[in-house]
């Protein structure tokens, strides 16, 4: 595909723009398309009886502690303060709150001018990605990756790269990754914990990885950063933690969300931590601000802002998804299916039981169940099941997945 950034040159580049945008109307989320069929079969049979895993919205409450504290805000900040435009790069003191914490975490010292306030992950890695390449640069991702990705990347004029799976460990297959990787690459863009697997990369993978792109760097004369996409970092089971891969490799791009870890995705808040490392930090969180201007983003709303600066280690609690993962894998494991128990997330990523997993979804409504088919994860033949739902209906569900499988397979 021409680069759109390419195409902006062009006598008709407007058109064409225009044209490619178009394009992608044809190509509509299939994990949106799912979950408009559930809200319409909702309307027939109840949609308490629509057993829906399409779309990973969070379905654990917000903290009441931020809930307290957007009504503090609302009760004792003046208007003008809470509902005025926020500067560019985002609120001084929010980023500076955001270093500290980031750095008694971590354990990277990051400044207030490594951070950039962004309306989520979305906002995060669409202009992370606008700072480091040029149109025509590849930027490698592994699959199964997160749909969006698609989209983030070619629209910014850089090629998406994508590198199969390791479907053992849903880790990563470095055999693959040098048959993919060249001198072309400006960046890698991970995501752990995994939407859509649930793998978290263990401190081997990113250690490893962080080694491998350091070779590369050499070998090619050039930066290779590592955009690393965490929304769900706060989201581990068995009490673990998730190795960040920051602390692994220094040229490394944090993008951050509060969507999931508060349950607020419609709030859109989030933020780009450059690592202090990155000799040119600063200029590349004030290119950011440049970025937004050309693609009209500005930064999330003030008075979110204001608050995730008090609700850095808040969390909500993500009892639930535990509950849920351990009961689907339990039974997905009974009845026969090849699947990888989530280490965090809201998602599990099984097997389908025929080598389309597009028909595997289209037979499974049949019994009300809505899982999402693969392909568009970039490895055909698996589905995903958000189970960000609640687990009474989890436990309903069962009796429909068994249902499905034994009139269906066996
Ligand atoms: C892997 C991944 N990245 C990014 C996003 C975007 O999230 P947000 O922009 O709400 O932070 C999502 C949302 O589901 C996701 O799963």
């Amino acid at each position: 595909m021409i680069p759109c950034f390419i195409l902006i040159h062009c006598q008709k580049g407007a058109f064409m723009i225009a044209s490619l945008y178009e394009e992608m109307l044809s190509k509509k989320s299939v994990i949106r398309t799912l979950s408009e069929f559930s809200a319409e079969r909702g309307k027939e049979i109840g949609y308490d009886n629509v057993f829906d895993y399409s779309l990973g919205n969070p379905s654990v409450p917000t903290p009441q502690a931020f809930t307290d504290i957007l009504i503090r805000l609302l009760q004792t900040e003046t208007p003008t303060k809470l509902h005025g435009y926020s500067p560019t790069l985002g609120i001084p003191s929010v980023k500076q709150a955001v270093a500290a914490s980031l750095h008694r975490r971590f354990g990277i010292p990051y400044q207030a001018t490594d951070i950039f306030l962004t309306t989520g992950a979305a906002g995060a890695v669409a202009h992370a990605l606008r700072c480091i390449t040029v149109p025509g640069d590849e930027v490698i991702t592994f699959a199964p990756y997160f749909p969006e990705y698609t989209a983030y990347v070619n629209l910014s004029g850089a090629v998406l790269k994508v590198v199969p799976a390791d479907t053992a460990h849903f880790q990563i297959d470095f055999t693959e990754l040098e048959k993919v990787i060249s001198p072309k690459t400006m960046a890698v863009l991970i995501n752990t914990p995994n939407n859509p697997s649930g793998a978290v990369y263990t401190t081997d993978t990113l250690q490893k990885l962080a080694d491998f792109l350091a070779a590369k760097e050499a070998e090619y004369g050039h930066e290779i950063y590592l955009i690393s996409d965490e929304p769900y970092r706060e989201i581990v089971f068995d009490g673990k933690a998730s190795p960040n891969p920051s602390t692994f490799y220094n040229r490394s791009i944090m993008c951050y969300s509060f969507s999931k870890s508060l349950s607020i995705p419609g709030e859109r808040i989030g933020y780009i931590a450059f690592h202090p490392a990155i000799e040119k930090s600063a200029t590349l969180t004030a290119m950011c601000g440049q970025i937004s201007r050309g693609i009209g983003h500005n930064c999330p709303a003030t008075i979110m802002q204001l608050a995730i600066a008090e609700a850095l280690d808040l969390t909500s609690d993500f009892s639930v998804y535990e509950k849920n993962a351990n009961l689907l894998y339990q039974e997905l494991k009974d009845l026969g299916f090849a699947v990888q128990k989530p280490d965090g997330t809201f998602y599990i990523f099984p097997k389908a039981l025929e080598a389309d997993a597009n028909l595997f979804s289209q037979k499974a409504l049949k019994y009300d169940l809505v899982v999402v088919p693969s392909d568009s994860f970039g490895l055909p033949g698996y589905f995903r099941m958000a189970y960000c739902i609640p687990t009474e209906k989890v436990e309903r569900s069962l009796e429909a997945l068994r249902k499905f499988v034994k009139t269906e397979y066996q």
